[in-house]
């Protein structure tokens, strides 16, 4: 799926989860934005903050009616990738990274008022970026088995899946191998990496490793055969054609002295 296919499947991520927590997804590197549930402008005199896992991101504080809010505090972690909006709060987080997946908790107090706390999970992932499908057959006296290795790249939160001709395999769920005894000549197998931002997958054909029914005609033991036919039916002709030729001469001799 394509990147900005995402990004707007982002936007509509943001769903209730029970009552007063908001699940969103991130993707490392890009941006995000938490609203807030202000409904009018933020005005007057006051401050307010932003808190994750119950330590200061950044709090802004208003000194005077008229001026803008100005950095009071701002975590460290989140230097230069902060962007709070002056008239309705909300924080924009750029150049995500996993570590700042946690509770996002906004609040404040202006003109008085307690600002409306609004509470966000954010989990940020690794967008993956490939998957890659490996075979190595195990062909031991008793047994034939093909082993699938399946290695994503770009993320390691994924859940994996694997596949055949279309069909999910039962009992699989997040097995990096797989051990299979293809029983048609060929067989497709597909593993799927997916989370929640993203998803990929890698398909292989599985040969049977099981000697095969020779094909007619093409085996050297039918190849043997239809030489020792050939030359039998050339020997016949030859003994053939000599018996006639000698009574023909035989014959004609015959006519000669009589
Ligand atoms: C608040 O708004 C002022 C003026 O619009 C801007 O210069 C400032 O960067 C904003 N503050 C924050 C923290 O975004
Ligand atoms: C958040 O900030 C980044 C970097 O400044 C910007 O590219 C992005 O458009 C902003 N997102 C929103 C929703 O404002
Ligand atoms: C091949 O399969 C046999 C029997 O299942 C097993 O004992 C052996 O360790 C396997 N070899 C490899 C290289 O996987
Ligand atoms: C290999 O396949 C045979 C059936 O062909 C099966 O009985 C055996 O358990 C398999 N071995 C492994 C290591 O999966
Ligand atoms: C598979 O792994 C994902 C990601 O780690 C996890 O969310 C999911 O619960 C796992 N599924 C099973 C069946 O273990
Ligand atoms: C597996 O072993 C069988 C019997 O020894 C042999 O006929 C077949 O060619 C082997 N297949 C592979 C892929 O090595």
């Amino acid at each position: 799926m394509s990147s900005s296919l995402f990004a707007a499947l982002l936007v509509l991520q943001v769903f209730n989860v029970c009552g007063d927590s908001l699940q969103l997804n991130g993707v490392v590197g890009k941006s995000i934005l938490l609203p807030t549930e202000e409904e009018g402008l933020l005005k007057g005199i006051g401050d307010m903050n932003w808190k994750k896992n119950s330590d200061d991101v950044i709090t802004l504080v208003r000194g005077s009616e008229n001026s803008p809010f100005e950095i009071q505090h701002i975590d460290s972690n989140f230097k230069g990738r902060l962007i709070v909006n002056n008239d309705t709060g909300a924080l924009n987080i750029s150049n995500l990274r996993e570590e700042d997946s946690g509770e996002y908790v906004f609040g404040g107090l202006i003109s008085s008022r307690s600002l409306k706390p609004v509470t966000y999970k954010l989990q940020v992932y690794e967008m993956i970026v490939s998957v890659q499908v490996t075979t190595q057959v195990n062909n031991s006296t008793d047994s034939c088995n093909v082993t699938l290795s399946c290695s994503v790249f770009g993320s390691h939160q994924v859940a994996l899946f694997w596949s055949t001709n279309g069909g999910n395999i039962p009992g699989t769920e997040n097995k990096t191998t797989l051990t299979v005894s293809p029983t048609l000549a060929e067989e497709i197998y597909t593993c799927t990496a997916k989370n929640p931002v993203s998803s990929q997958s890698s398909s292989v054909t599985a040969k049977s490793c099981q000697p095969r029914a020779p094909s007619p005609g093409f085996s050297p033991c039918a190849l043997k055969s239809v030489l020792f036919s050939t030359g039998l039916v050339a020997m016949v002709s030859a003994v053939i054609a000599v018996n006639v030729r000698e009574r023909c001469c035989r014959e004609m001799r015959t006519e000669e002295g009589g």
